[in-house]
């Protein structure tokens, strides 16, 4: 039995919210876990499935690894297992990002090709090249991908695409091989920076985090530490735009609002009154908020993660917007779903154009990955009557307590078990 959420439309939310750790973070920090033999320990983690997942995947290698609220307490032994389970990883795509600890520790890595968010294709080449440069032999055998290697060596190193998880895996690579390695085009995301800083803090030799291009001086060993994981940018914008979308009123806490410095900025754009504080802001809206063109782009450019809550803003606001996808190609499967609720959308290749309505029209909506199904319980909260929004355990692996949080701030929603799943729809 699948959950739902049933979703009242009409609430103006008010309040204040606290963001935990990202989990676009908090999974590369427990895999960086594993390139110091010893006791790391992580804070400021959140209670999403994917963290019990990323555990799994760990104590396959070899770890222990206990959970304890926000604190993920990892213990590596001096040997780890270069193969990991494949069944634990297939769970989620974050898994990939132990190919480069793996590859660094064993000399040698087997992770099985994850499976993940019905977002696109998301190949590996950049990350297998990436390896390779460093000195790395990679294949793909029997759905997995192998790396293998006598030993790695620093390299010069031009990604096509500033891909996050490829700047990641050549990092966690790069740390333990002789020599230096310069990674140009890197990704900036501030969950990279997250990383780095662990890594500095480990005793890896790095600097240019942040920027396109960042160095790294192989060392020997590396310590384990403790380290608290950076504020979730994804979920504070979303609460960015539940505030704007309801014209309500969001303080949000735990994060740093230069992380949302775009994000925001639009929001000021559609008529919202934005404050900053040093880990946190304010967003509130009295009028309707009018229409606004995005791009996705890497970072510092709009986040694809924050799209499906652009759209859903722009679905109510007054004008016609323009929304341009430029990271994930299948990111519009939402929009036939934000159609079932009245939004008046038009999909050209990765542009969809938005003519906004004055309310949505309550009905039942399935979700197709974690950002799309927040994005459904915004738009929810503008539609008269209830909507179900299905397949919440999509939201559930990135919205930790969201059905709670969201009746403190004056929403009516309720989680309910039993929904339909996407495959018994018709
Ligand atoms: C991460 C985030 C995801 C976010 C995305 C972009 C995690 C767990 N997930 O995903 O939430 O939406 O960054 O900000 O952190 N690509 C290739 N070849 C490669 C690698 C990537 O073609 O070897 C392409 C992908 O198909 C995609 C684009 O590059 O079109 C961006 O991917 P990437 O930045 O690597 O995203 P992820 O790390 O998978």
């Amino acid at each position: 039995m699948k959950d739902h959420f049933l979703v009242t439309g009409g609430a103006r939310l008010n309040g204040a919210v606290r963001v935990d750790g990202a989990k676009n973070s908090v999974l590369k920090l427990m895999s960086a876990a594993l390139l110091a033999e010893g006791t790391t320990v992580l804070r400021n983690c959140p209670d999403i499935a994917d963290v019990p997942y990323m555990a799994d995947v760990l104590r396959g290698l070899g770890c222990k690894v206990e959970l304890n609220g926000g604190t993920v307490t990892i213990h590596t032994p001096d040997e780890i297992s270069s193969d990991a389970d494949i069944d634990a990883v297939r769970q989620f795509r974050a898994s990939v990002c132990v190919l480069g600890p793996l590859t660094a520790r064993c000399h040698r890595a087997v992770v099985a090709l994850p499976g993940g968010d019905a977002i696109g294709s998301r190949p590996l080449d950049m990350h297998q090249s990436g390896l390779e440069k460093l000195g790395a032999k990679t294949r793909i055998e029997h759905g997995c991908v192998v790396t293998e290697t006598e030993k790695l060596t620093g390299a010069k190193i031009m990604l096509d695409f500033p891909s996050v998880g490829a700047t990641e895996n050549i990092l966690t690579a790069a740390v333990l091989a002789e020599g230096t390695t310069v990674l140009d085009n890197a990704a900036r995301e501030p969950e990279i920076v997250d990383l780095c800083h662990m890594l500095r803090d480990m005793g890896a030799q790095l600097e240019g985090e942040g920027s396109n291009t960042i160095t790294v001086t192989g060392v020997r060993k590396l310590n384990p530490v403790e380290h608290e994981v950076v504020g979730d940018r994804i979920v504070a914008g979303t609460w960015a735009y539940a505030a704007a979308m309801t014209r309500g009123d969001i303080t949000v806490g735990g994060i740093d609002p230069a992380h949302l410095h775009l994000v925001l900025e639009k929001l000021k754009l559609a008529g919202a009154k934005v404050e900053t504080y040093p880990t946190g802001f304010r967003v509130s809206q009295e009028a309707r908020p009018t229409a606004v063109d995005y791009q996705t782009l890497p970072f510092p450019g709009f986040p694809t993660d924050l799209q499906p809550m652009a759209i859903a803003l722009c679905a109510v606001s007054e004008g016609m917007s323009v929304i341009t996808e430029n990271i994930f190609e299948s990111r519009f499967r939402f929009v036939d779903e934000m159609t079932r609720l009245g939004a008046d959308m038009t999909i050209d290749g990765h542009h969809v154009s938005i003519r906004g309505v004055e309310e949505l029209s309550s009905a039942p909506v399935w979700s197709s990955d974690i950002r799309a199904g927040a994005g459904l319980v915004l738009a929810g909260l503008c539609a008269d009557g209830v909507t179900q929004v299905n397949d919440v355990f999509h939201i559930d692996r990135g919205y930790p307590g969201f059905v709670e949080k969201l009746v403190e701030l004056g929403a009516t929603v309720e989680r309910e078990s039993g929904g339909e799943g996407r495959h018994h729809k018709h």
